[in-house]
């Protein structure tokens, strides 16, 4: 079953997203006209998910090329404009660059904006396509009768389609395993309780909401036999940053020994970095914690620390399920086969 919604579609000269801000009260189509609606969109978080962000971002360039194609100076900057919507996806600036190096090699050719449209439908369609690949790899880690912990989204949502980490769990599921899901909620945004269960209840997979901080006695109690959760970026030795909460999780798993999978596309994988010490962290706003859903749930002049993501060491990570295989460890060669 493949979802009935497209995350993003491009249509009619703009870039459709289903407005995940509002998700799941109202179900709305955000518009983007031009490359700076494309910015906005990533930044307040319409669209997230790192390869969401990504696909999303090489429609960006294609709207900045239409709107900038007389002035490369202005294209290019408009381009870097994207890129730092978010800083810790990878997928974002993968995004953006790749389609920066087509126009390299496109720029003196006619049809170069239609070009670059191609290659934008082209990354959003290897997205869907490598998900699917990465649910059917990943059915040899879920055993016939499994519950599964996630968190925050890596569903459909927050890719092209089908999902990483929920797209696995999905793919289990429509196999005929026998699969019940624990969904954290995943503060501050929420992402568990209105993205992730949204999808699960759409998909029909049994499933619990629970506050993050369940999490542990589940562990604890043998009431959970793996985890899989997707991630913004990985680096050159498997170190993992994903949303805050993630570490936790992981150092709680080593502790009883519960496996451990992240879910994430090749295009995930930092080449450039050695270790998750050099990833950026986004920080987020003081309110998203003062408030939940515009109601203060916190005095104001109380300060907030926000980070939007943690890294968890590669030694909690028990393989990382790709499109193109699973990684065990020794992460650090493991992952060096798979840069081309
Ligand atoms: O802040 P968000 O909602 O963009 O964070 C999303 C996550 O951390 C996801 O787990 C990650 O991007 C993987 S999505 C397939």
């Amino acid at each position: 079953m493949i979802e009935k919604f497209r995350t993003l579609e491009y249509k009619d000269n703009k870039v459709l997203l289903i407005d995940q801000r509002i998700l799941p009260v109202e179900f709305k189509i955000y518009e983007c006209k031009d490359y700076k609606d494309i910015e906005f969109a990533i930044r307040e978080m319409v669209v997230r998910g790192a390869p969401a962000i990504g696909a999303t971002a090489a429609y960006g360039v294609f709207l900045a090329y239409k709107e900038l194609k007389n002035n490369e100076e202005s294209f290019k900057k408009a381009c870097e404009f994207i890129s730092l919507a978010r800083p810790t996806a990878i997928n974002l600036k993968w995004a953006v660059d790749r389609m920066l190096a087509f126009y390299e090699k496109s720029k003196h050719k006619e049809n170069c904006e239609k070009l670059l449209l191609n290659l934008a439908k082209e990354i959003q369609e290897e997205d869907l396509q490598s998900n699917i690949q990465m649910g059917k790899n990943g059915l040899a880690v879920v055993p016939q009768n499994a519950t599964i912990l996630t968190h925050c989204n890596a569903g459909a949502l927050a890719t092209a389609g089908w999902g990483t980490a929920i797209g696995v769990i999905k793919t289990a599921f429509y196999a005929n395993k026998n699969i019940f899901v624990y969904a954290d909620e995943t503060r501050p945004r929420l992402q568990g309780a209105r993205l992730t269960a949204w999808e699960l209840t759409q998909a029909k997979i049994p499933s619990k909401l629970i506050p993050d901080s369940a999490a542990a006695t589940l562990i604890r109690d043998g009431k959970i036999d793996l985890v899989i959760l997707g991630a913004d970026r990985i680096a050159k030795n498997g170190d993992v940053c994903n949303k805050l909460g993630t570490f936790a999780l992981s150092v709680i798993c080593k502790h009883y020994g519960v496996p451990f999978y992240v879910a994430a596309p090749i295009s995930t994988i930092d080449f450039t970095i050695p270790d998750g010490s050099y990833i950026p962290i986004e920080e987020r706003t003081a309110d998203e914690v003062r408030f939940i859903d515009g109601v203060q749930i916190a005095p104001l002049e109380m300060d907030v620390y926000n980070p939007s993501f943690d890294v968890t060491p590669h030694g909690n990570i028990t393989a990382i399920i790709t499109e193109k295989g699973i990684i065990y460890p020794p992460f650090k060669e493991n992952i060096a086969k798979y840069k081309n």
